[in-house]
């Protein structure tokens, strides 16, 4: 096989990515975990290149193993129900040197594969977008870390202000739906394929996605407020990446599924499902821009206007009302069979869109995201449909 220059330039910047945030911690950070039911940062900083290692060098090239203890410490990560808390502790995981030892070795050896061309191509694209998907989700976890336990970069200062949005909906006829993607077309993950078409009745969706202001009125009447406002001196604050500012309005609220749920039944309206998003992807070319990695966190859902559907690709993953399941035609990766087939439990939710923290490759319609409804971490909020028929 020959050598990948395309990929070894995708998986260098994709090293950067997670590298800066591995940077933002102070020293001892590293044994924090910033959400109770994920490991500790630590796990995270072995995990990468263990995935990288265990699929590229040892599955793809049969390579023999170096350090089998490690290779397996950092296999997995955890997805349990909410509130069910891991117990270890900071003393059963290893120094921080020891790890930076593995993965500096690890890096050599996916280098050379590299340049030998070694492992199918396939590989190198679930090693990319893996590391990139942890590019963002390991941003909700230093998201609640302390300010104190990370270092703000430069130019981390949120946009506050934004032309105010005035709630509007736009019409979509019955039409046909294109769902997933054909084989043969470039890299998609398991869940995504194969393609296929919907026929969706007419109905009605927000422009905008829901913003703070809107559902404070929600908790004004009584709703729990979302995760990421915090209560100070009478006042709503929004907790950003490194501090946090008053309640931004013209935000896009993040909340769970069941909290979008819940403020929808509430407007008399339900949340969209996958298929009418994608109606509405058909119908909105472009994303707003925030997105692939833009800014730290949200801005105005009324920035970067434009015609039809505002923001559907960037500025916050939308909850959709689809439970996540297999398409017809689904086969798991031989080589990484629980990628999606360990998620068909019922117990998890369809998004589509795109956060400021989302990797540009991950905009193709195709892309399935998916947590728990009462996922509270993570940077999705919702719009409204309206059922015509
Ligand atoms: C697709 C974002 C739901 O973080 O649980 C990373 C991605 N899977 N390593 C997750 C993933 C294994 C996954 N999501």
């Amino acid at each position: 096989m020959a050598p990948k220059p395309h990929l070894a330039e995708a998986l260098a910047a994709a090293r950067e990515r997670t590298d800066e945030l591995f940077g933002l911690l102070v020293p001892d950070a590293m044994y924090d975990r910033p959400i109770p039911e994920r490991h500790r940062n630590i796990f995270y900083l072995g995990h990468l290149e263990a995935f990288d290692w265990n699929l590229i060098c040892r599955r793809g090239m049969d390579q023999p193993s170096f350090h089998p203890e490690f290779d397996k410490l950092f296999e997995f990560g955890i997805d349990p129900p909410i509130g069910r808390l891991p117990e270890d502790k900071p003393s059963d995981w290893p120094a921080v040197a020891e790890v930076h030892r593995y993965n500096q070795r690890v890096r050599e050896g996916i280098d050379r594969a590299l340049i030998s061309g070694g492992a199918p191509e396939q590989y190198w694209h679930v090693a990319i977008e893996h590391r990139l998907m942890h590019a963002e989700t390991f941003a909700y976890m230093l998201h609640n870390l302390d300010p104190n336990r990370k270092l703000a970069p430069a130019g981390s200062e949120p946009v506050l202000a934004g032309a105010p949005a005035t709630p509007t909906s736009i019409e979509v006829p019955a039409g046909i739906a294109v769902l997933g993607k054909r084989r043969g077309n470039g890299f998609g993950w398991d869940n995504e394929f194969e393609e296929h078409c919907a026929r969706i009745p007419a109905f009605a969706m927000d422009k905008y996605k829901v913003t703070n202001g809107q559902y404070l009125e929600f908790v004004k009447r009584g709703a729990s407020a979302p995760f990421f406002w915090v209560r100070r001196g009478g006042e709503w604050f929004q907790r950003t990446m490194f501090g946090a500012v008053p309640l931004p309005l013209e935000w896009p609220v993040y909340v769970t599924q069941e909290e979008a749920t819940a403020f929808a039944l509430w407007s008399g309206k339900a949340l969209p499902t996958e298929a009418q998003f994608h109606r509405a992807m058909d119908r909105s070319p472009n994303g707003g821009g925030n997105y692939d990695f833009r800014s730290w966190d949200p801005v105005p859902v009324t920035a970067g206007a434009e015609k039809g559907f505002a923001q559907l690709r960037g500025n916050g993953w939308e909850w959709t009302s689809t439970v996540f399941e297999p398409f017809s035609g689904f086969e798991p990766f031989p080589f990484y069979p629980g990628y999606s087939a360990n998620f068909f439990d019922g117990q998890h939710y369809v998004l589509k869109g795109a956060s400021a923290r989302t990797a540009a490759c991950f905009l193709r319609p195709s892309f399935r995201n998916w947590f728990r409804p009462n996922y509270p971490y993570v940077y999705a909020g919702f719009r409204c449909v309206e059922n015509r028929a």
